[in-house]
């Protein structure tokens, strides 16, 4: 099935036919763009939310490394962010989808995914996300990235794509438009990956399903 036919599904009535096609993409190429994967509503209202966070002074600048390694970074990250703490009911929501999402994986892939995080993310104007991976191999347990994209109406001159490669970054594979509504997955320890810099505000759910806990 090719990604335009999914256009006008979404994840509460996906059909059998589209979460194969997703389950499979994971599988066989270890990711998938998933277009209006989630209602315009819900991303408002978590956009909205963002927008409230940020005139609040809730937005802090994002690290790089885990545990005792995080740090600061602004030449190879500078986005903001906030981990959602489903204190709101759009948070709320967008967790439900995603335990839905959790038990679809965890029946077809047999992953154990018992955990998700996730953080909203705010890219300002000439913020970027140099090339990285999300997990390193026996050294972490982030199996399944999701990234929501919240921007209405994406220009295609405003940047802030992102760039998805192959395993060993010889090739890009797929360059995706930060457009509301569309949900990118792709499996976090397989696939390096970059955000170009933005030239407006960008804005996104970042989360990741894990099979156990690190304890960090
Ligand atoms: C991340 C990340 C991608 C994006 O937060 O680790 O790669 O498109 N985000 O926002
Ligand atoms: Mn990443």
């Amino acid at each position: 099935m090719s990604l335009n036919a999914l256009s006008n599904q979404t994840l509460h009535h996906a059909t059998q036919p589209v979460l194969d096609a997703m389950l499979d993409a994971l599988v066989e190429h270890g990711w998938f763009v998933w277009p209006n994967a989630l209602p315009d509503a819900l991303c408002l209202a978590l956009l909205d939310e963002v927008a409230q966070l940020e005139a609040q002074g809730e937005l802090q600048r994002a690290g790089i490394g885990r545990g005792g390694e995080h740090h600061i970074n602004q030449t190879i990250r500078r986005d903001h962010i906030k981990w959602l703490d489903q204190t709101s009911p759009a948070q709320q929501d967008y967790l439900a989808y995603m335990h839905e999402l959790q038990t679809t994986l965890n029946r077809a892939l047999y992953l154990g995914l018992n955990q998700y995080e996730s953080h909203f993310a705010l890219y300002n104007s000439g913020d970027f996300y140099k090339k990285h991976l999300d997990s390193f191999r026996g050294r972490a347990n982030r199996m399944v990235t999701t990234v929501l994209y919240l921007n209405p109406d994406w220009q295609a001159n405003w940047g802030g794509e992102l760039v998805i490669y192959n395993e060993d970054s010889t090739q890009t594979l797929a360059t995706v438009t930060p457009q509301m509504g569309t949900l990118v997955l792709f499996m976090s320890e397989q696939i390096p990956h970059e955000v170009l810099p933005t030239q407006q505000p960008r804005t996104s759910v970042a989360g990741w399903f894990r099979c156990q806990s690190t304890g960090l």
